[in-house]
């Protein structure tokens, strides 16, 4: 039996410029992708997943992260008063386990790979997930919880892969396929940001990730690389070269770039359609604009 994957790193500690001035006071993971905070998402989808700890390596600014997890009585105490049971249960469903959480500080932005490193002390030595709230997945099986079943099968390291226009591939991690298996890919290599002639394939990493202790080890070493920052992707890499497997995981579900403002509005409008209070009045607006806009042109 392989060791059950438990822990899950959040790295969080990002400022959120594009989205500013929302971030000036509000942390980009508690913007909210209908009516719930984007964070949310991925807690969701890590507990489907069978994660009980939950790291988030957060920086300055973030208290209304660390807020957001915390019960609230008063609010609890209200809404039974008012006998208004369907919210206390859908704010109940966010209450989070005595102790279930940490938060660690990320002193400077080095980057991903620096984020991750800041957790190894709570990570120990078993398999951990690492997650990046931007990406959003809608998916009938959650994500994580798709590779963490693919995972029992191929032990090593595993990260989330999604095939990009080659000319956005740049934006990525990008994976150099060994053997591709269908769902799964074995990886041969991995690049962060390669410039567009030197991207291996146009196989790209999503943020979602199982990882072995000894990537935190390749951290402990790890120079700068793309971007001047500390790259996950080249920590992964290098268990490569020590000989330990990575794949690729194609998942089954369509991925929101909730990093970019167009990826956040096209979430907005997906989960909103799939919601049955929101999905009729939501689709005849916009299949009056469209209309309009037909028409205007
Ligand atoms: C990070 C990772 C990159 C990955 C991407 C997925 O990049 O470094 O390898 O492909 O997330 O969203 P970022 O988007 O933070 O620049």
């Amino acid at each position: 039996m392989r060791r059950k994957v438990t822990k899950a790193i959040f790295p969080v500690a990002g400022l959120g410029t594009r989205f500013l001035p929302a971030t000036k006071s509000v942390p980009k993971e508690i913007m909210t992708l209908v009516d719930r905070p984007l964070v949310q998402y991925a807690i969701d989808e890590a507990r489907a997943a069978g994660i009980k700890e939950f790291i988030f390596v957060t920086s300055r600014g973030k208290s209304a992260l660390e807020d957001y997890f915390d019960h609230s009585p008063v609010l609890e105490q209200e809404l039974r008063k008012k006998g208004k049971d369907k919210l206390l249960e859908t704010l109940k469903a966010t209450n989070m386990e005595s102790g279930a959480i940490a938060y660690i500080r990320q002193h400077k932005a080095l980057g991903l790979g620096h984020a991750v490193w800041c957790a190894r002390r709570l990570i120990g030595n078993e398999p951990f997930a690492v997650m990046l709230p931007d990406d959003v997945i809608a998916a009938e099986v959650p994500c994580l919880q798709q590779m963490v079943e693919a995972y029992e099968e191929t032990g090593g390291n595993m990260v989330a892969a999604m095939e990009v226009p080659p000319e956005k591939a740049s934006a990525y991690g990008v994976l150099d396929v060994k053997e591709d298996m269908g769902s799964i890919v074995s990886v041969r290599g991995m690049v962060e940001k390669p410039a567009p002639e030197e991207a291996p394939s146009n196989l790209a990493v999503i943020g979602r990730y199982i990882l072995n202790p000894s990537v935190l080890s390749n951290l402990n070493r790890m120079k700068s690389g793309a971007g001047g920052e500390i790259q996950l992707t080249d920590a992964i890499a290098e268990d490569i070269d020590a000989g330990r497997d990575v794949y690729g995981y194609r998942f089954r579900g369509q991925r929101f770039d909730c990093g970019s403002k167009a990826g956040f509005l096209q979430a907005t409008v997906a989960f909103a359609l799939a919601r049955d209070d929101l999905r009729d009045d939501l689709s005849r607006y916009l299949s009056e604009i469209v209309q309009v806009d037909k028409a205007a042109q």
